[in-house]
């Protein structure tokens, strides 16, 4: 298959380019669009075919359910059938936005979007083409990143091409996407509300909206012993997390980095702006000012794709403080460094 991609301007959205990306929804087929997050692989919500397919040209396991997207908030009664009134709050504070709400689904939803479970995850992402697809293509759509599975998540149109190219219909580029994590999963059936994936707002925003936020237990058991996580945003480079604070992290990353390169490895390392002059002789990548967590989400993918497509085969990675988009960041560098 020859992959089509369309530009659009974000900031000038061309109605009919939309349509034309519209028709591939409709007739079943796969568009890759961005959103405020990293860039979706979307098909019809309603469509079995269609989301079948988005499983194989992700080669994604069917046990790991997809995220519904809406445009508009009344869709959330046909999708759910219950919708309590945290949702709507959660929803009036956050959306569009990146946040994932999951509720009992309604019997619209396909089996095969929520993997048998009887939730369904919902979002209204924050970004016009997305918004504006979802409308033409008058039905909710299905998307989860649109990677190869278990990889780095794109933020741009050229990664989608990187991992994608050829087994989708159609690519919509629309540039870089802001916020460079996926959005936050919240359980609204658990009490209280759990987070069961961090992302693009920070339990802190949560708690301001709705008080009691838990994280969720798997996040919890993570962040206990990174190295039992399963693998995931995974870099081509094997990924070494150094967590220590202040110089010792400083210490610690030169230190492998030396020994690596000893070995004879192409090794680099993802610094803090603050700390690019402390790796003279290694080749490092800034992925932001450490107090700058929001750019630093931004910049997270892609720096660790731009190491990839440089043929470096250790990224040594500078841990990142855990508030804010921080622990989305976090979250993503464990699991992008637990083993394959
Ligand atoms: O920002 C995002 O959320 C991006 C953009 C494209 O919207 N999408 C995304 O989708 O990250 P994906 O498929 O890569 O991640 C979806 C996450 C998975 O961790 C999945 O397990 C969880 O949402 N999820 C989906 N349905 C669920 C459900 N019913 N219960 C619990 N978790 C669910
Ligand atoms: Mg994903």
């Amino acid at each position: 298959m020859k992959t089509k991609i369309l530009k659009i301007n974000p900031k000038k959205i061309d109605l009919d380019k939309i349509k034309i990306a519209a028709e591939v929804i409709k007739k079943g087929n796969l568009v890759a669009f961005p959103t405020e997050t990293v860039y979706g692989l979307g098909a019809d919500a309603l469509n079995e075919e269609a989301v079948t397919k988005i499983f194989q040209a992700k080669k994604r396991p069917f046990n790991d359910p997809l995220i519904v997207h809406i445009a508009d908030i009344e869709e959330l009664h046909r999708l759910s059938k219950q919708v309590p009134s945290v949702v709507l709050k959660l929803a009036k504070a956050f959306w569009p936005g990146p946040l994932t709400l999951v509720l009992k689904k309604s019997e619209l939803v396909l089996d095969i979007i929520t993997a048998g479970l009887d939730t369904v995850a919902i979002r209204m992402p924050a970004n016009n083409i997305a918004l504006s697809l979802i409308r033409e293509a008058k039905n909710p759509i299905v998307a989860p990143s649109a990677n190869l599975f278990g990889r780095t998540s794109p933020t741009n149109a050229q990664h989608v091409v990187d991992d994608l190219d050829g087994k989708i219909e159609m690519i919509i580029d629309g540039g870089k996407t802001k916020v460079g994590v996926e959005s936050t999963v919240l359980d609204i059936t658990a009490r209280p509300v759990r987070v069961l994936r961090a992302g693009g707002i920070s339990v802190e925003q949560l708690k301001e909206v709705i008080g009691q936020v838990k994280i969720g237990e798997e996040l919890e058991r993570g962040f206990r012993s990174p190295g039992m996580l399963i693998s995931h945003y995974s870099p081509y480079a094997r990924l070494i997390l150094v967590e220590d604070k202040g110089e010792a992290q400083v210490e610690k990353a030169r230190r492998l980095a030396s020994e690596y390169k000893a070995q004879g490895f192409k090794v680099g390392i993802m610094a803090k702006e603050e700390n690019q002059n402390k790796y003279n002789g290694f080749e490092v990548k800034v992925i932001g000012k450490g107090a700058e967590l929001e750019m630093c989400a931004t910049n997270l993918f892609s720096t660790l794709r731009s190491f990839d497509k440089e043929g470096f085969e250790i990224i040594i990675a500078e841990g990142l403080e855990e508030q804010g988009l921080g622990l989305a960041i976090m979250e993503r560098l464990r699991k992008a460094a637990a083993p394959k």
